[in-house]
């Protein structure tokens, strides 16, 4: 890897984006001088702790207030009888809020975990052994958290696209067929725990609500902020500068809005901090999921009909649909094409956006009934996918911006080794372990949304971005750079950027995939309009030149066309079958994903989602007990995840592929690198033993 970090001073340097860089905020994150949330010093600081129920559905009869009051330290309890009012009739910016994070509103209790109160202390330590003390009386009632494929309540729900896509007719499509796979797959509830916990410190200055937090859009968060307690925008600003790790939970959730009331009642700064135990009730997760593939084709592996049916949970109070079905709208085509997405209502916490929502569990029961399809067919799993590579969207007609799956099967199988896979299952040896391999299909939607920017020439000669972007740990802020500098004609070294703060504008969130792109555009547009006044050489003023773009009119005049990242993975494993135990040997991703900004950050990104891909696979599983309605574990020790242990060699790359409709050729990398990880993996499972697993993860247990 090259480095393009030399330095010319403000004399034209093109070619930063494309160029391993390491990130501009690195030293830093490592010598611990950039602060996250939960550690920036304030005076005056007290310290919010929330508690949460103990039943998993019922009413609050009583909160026992009075002795927490007494102990020491201890400032204040907020709960639905004190606690102030807040507005939940709006549309935000992803629509209506959860009530969720609208906190002590009211007795219901809609889960186990829900916030039935807030207690506030001069410490931490304080606080927390207050709200550990506080006894809360409840009304209990039966509670329904067992979800399963039979559910009768189950219903379609139109969310990211219509719920139902129907093309031709599938029963006869699948009656005609000379090779039918039918298969039910399962994943299990998933949490997404970022390394950094959700913290946010709320307090009131000179009129103006300021929110230190961790999040990925301080633009959103602020808006939401300023909805829900009926505040004028411009008195609201939310900063959240280093983030570590969001992954679709740092949205609104209950601490920013429990800080807020809190630094409202008590008129000085109050921080609230969630523990890893409270995330997995309020910060979001992946909703299990059952899923129904039914694929019927010719006898040389030619679809004729494709049908993907899911169901997924959401709590009682807000609907989220894991949309799994989603994928096989855009990978495969069939005359008769079938998808549903349905929904059922449980008394479970509302689940959320996961690292790609809808596609990682959808591509793991899609990419296994391929693969069940390639050994029935007696076809290579990748001719497979080559006969049937769509010319245009399957269910939309549109045509697409750039694909290039093909590529990607070619480049990977040529690296991985493919050519000399004996197909058949259960044949290699390793001394006691059976080896095998697999492979499969990624593809995320790649869009942009509307956001401003400002470029400053500065009198120095430097250049300042400021760009309300979020660096969740993706790597944004250098990107961010990297694009300025080219567009800038400067070296990245002139040019700082400034991110994270609700004042630095309206910008899209750090989330589906499409920030950096959405943010490098509108970055873009500015630096261009600034070369052009410097180009006319009048001199730079002490203050500098400024230029603001605003993307919103560019972006609604894209064309209609799919727009996706596409990717193949590649999995070895190692099966050892008297423990049942699974070992990924090494993993190979080839991506097409736009023009890569940064290959030493973006091979991170992908290297990250294809490990969560293994974790998936082997290893995550969140236990809901029905007894009490809450985890077993809910911990990073009961909660398995892929530790450095289970995690090989992995390799990821990526063709060229340039979307052709983005001022820099960007696509988006965020989240294609998890999908279909797990379903190369199983596949691998079953070439090793020839046994299907079509239940994650797939355990010692479920392998013996
Ligand atoms: Mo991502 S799941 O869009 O933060």
């Amino acid at each position: 890897m090259t480095s393009a970090t030399t330095t010319t001073g403000t004399r034209a340097v093109k070619g930063s984006v494309g160029s391993a860089h390491t990130r501009v905020e690195g030293r830093d994150k490592v010598t611990g001088a950039a602060r996250y949330a939960g550690e920036i010093p304030f005076a005056e600081l007290a310290h919010g702790w929330l508690a949460l129920s103990t039943v998993a559905r019922g009413r609050i009869r009583s909160v026992d207030t009075a002795p927490v009051l007494a102990m020491p330290g201890v400032l204040a309890v907020l709960h639905h009888e004190n606690a102030p009012r807040v507005d939940t009739d709006y549309v935000g910016l992803l629509g209506t809020p959860d009530p969720t994070a609208a906190v002590f509103q009211h007795d219901r209790v809609p889960h186990m975990g829900w916030p039935v109160a807030l207690v506030v202390a001069e410490t931490s330590e304080q606080a927390r052994e207050a709200a550990e003390a506080l006894v809360v009386h409840y009304e209990q009632e039966p509670h329904d958290v067992a979800f399963s494929a039979d559910r009768p309540d189950a219903y379609p729900l139109d969310n990211f696209g219509p719920a139902v896509t129907q093309k031709g007719d599938l029963e006869t499509g699948l009656a005609a067929s000379a090779v039918v796979v039918d298969a039910e797959y399962t994943t299990p509830e998933e949490h997404h725990n970022p390394m950094e916990p959700h913290a946010a410190t709320a307090l009131w200055d000179g009129g103006r609500l300021e929110v230190v937090d961790s999040n990925q859009g301080t633009f959103w968060v602020a808006s939401e902020i300023a909805n829900m307690f009926s505040l004028d925008p411009a008195s609201v600003r939310v900063r959240s500068e280093h983030v570590g790790g969001g992954f679709g939970s740092k949205g609104l959730r209950a601490h920013q809005v429990a800080a807020v009331m809190a630094a409202t009642v008590l008129q000085r700064p109050v921080r609230v901090v969630m523990t890893r135990r409270q995330m997995f009730s309020l910060t979001g997760y992946r909703s299990p999921t059952t899923q129904r593939v039914r694929l019927g084709a010719d006898a040389d592996g030619r679809l004729r009909a494709l049908d993907h049916s899911s169901l997924s949970l959401t709590s009682t109070v807000h609907e989220f649909i894991e949309a799994c079905a989603a994928p096989a709208r855009v990978m495969y085509d069939a005359d008769a094409h079938h998808t549903a997405n349905r929904l059922v209502r449980l008394d479970v916490p509302t689940p959320t956006f996961m690292r790609a929502p809808g596609e990682a569990p959808g591509s793991f029961a899609l990419e296994s009934a391929l693969d069940e399809l390639a050994e029935k067919c007696g076809i290579d799993p990748i001719e497979l996918r080559v006969r049937n590579e769509p010319e245009r969207g399957p269910v939309s007609g549109l045509p697409f911006s750039s694909r290039n799956l093909l590529a990607c099967f070619r480049e990977g199988a040529r690296r991985f080794g493919w050519a000399d896979r004996d197909p058949r299952p259960g044949l290699r040896r390793d001394g006691r372990w059976l080896l095998g391999t697999g492979t499969a299909a990624a593809s995320f939607g790649s869009a942009a949304m509307p956001s401003t920017a400002a470029v400053t020439a500065e009198a120095d000669g430097t250049f300042t971005v400021r760009v309300n972007a979020a660096d969740i740990g993706t790597g944004a802020r250098t990107a961010l750079t990297l694009v300025a500098a080219d567009a800038l004609e400067t070296a990245p070294d002139q040019v700082r950027v400034h991110i994270g703060d609700s004042d630095l504008g309206p910008a899209v969130l750090a989330g589906g995939s499409m920030g950096t792109r959405s943010w490098s555009w509108a970055v873009m547009i500015a630096a261009g309009e600034l070369r052009e006044r410097l180009a006319l050489n009048t001199g730079i003023p002490p203050e500098g030149i400024t230029v603001r773009s605003d993307t919103t009119a560019a972006i609604g005049a894209l064309s209609r066309k799919e727009r996706h990242s596409f990717g193949a993975q590649f999995a070895e494993v190692a099966v050892d079958p008297a423990t049942g135990e699974v070992r990924v040997r090494r993993m190979l991703g080839i991506f097409a994903a736009g023009r890569i900004v940064n290959p030493l950050t973006a091979r991170s990104q992908l290297v990250g989602g294809m490990t969560w891909g293994i974790s998936m696979a082997l290893h995550e599983e969140a236990v809901r007990d029905r007894a009490t309605g809450g985890h077993y574990g809910a911990d990073l020790a009961g909660y398995h995840v892929a530790s450095h242990a289970d995690v090989p060699h992995i390799e990821a790359d990526w063709v060229d592929d340039v979307d052709p409709d983005d001022p820099v050729g960007i696509k988006g990398i965020g989240e294609v690198g998890i999908v279909g990880a797990a379903a190369a993996v199983a596949n691998a499972v079953w070439h090793a033993t020839g046994v299907r697993h079509r239940n994650l993860p797939i355990r010692p247990d479920r392998v013996l």
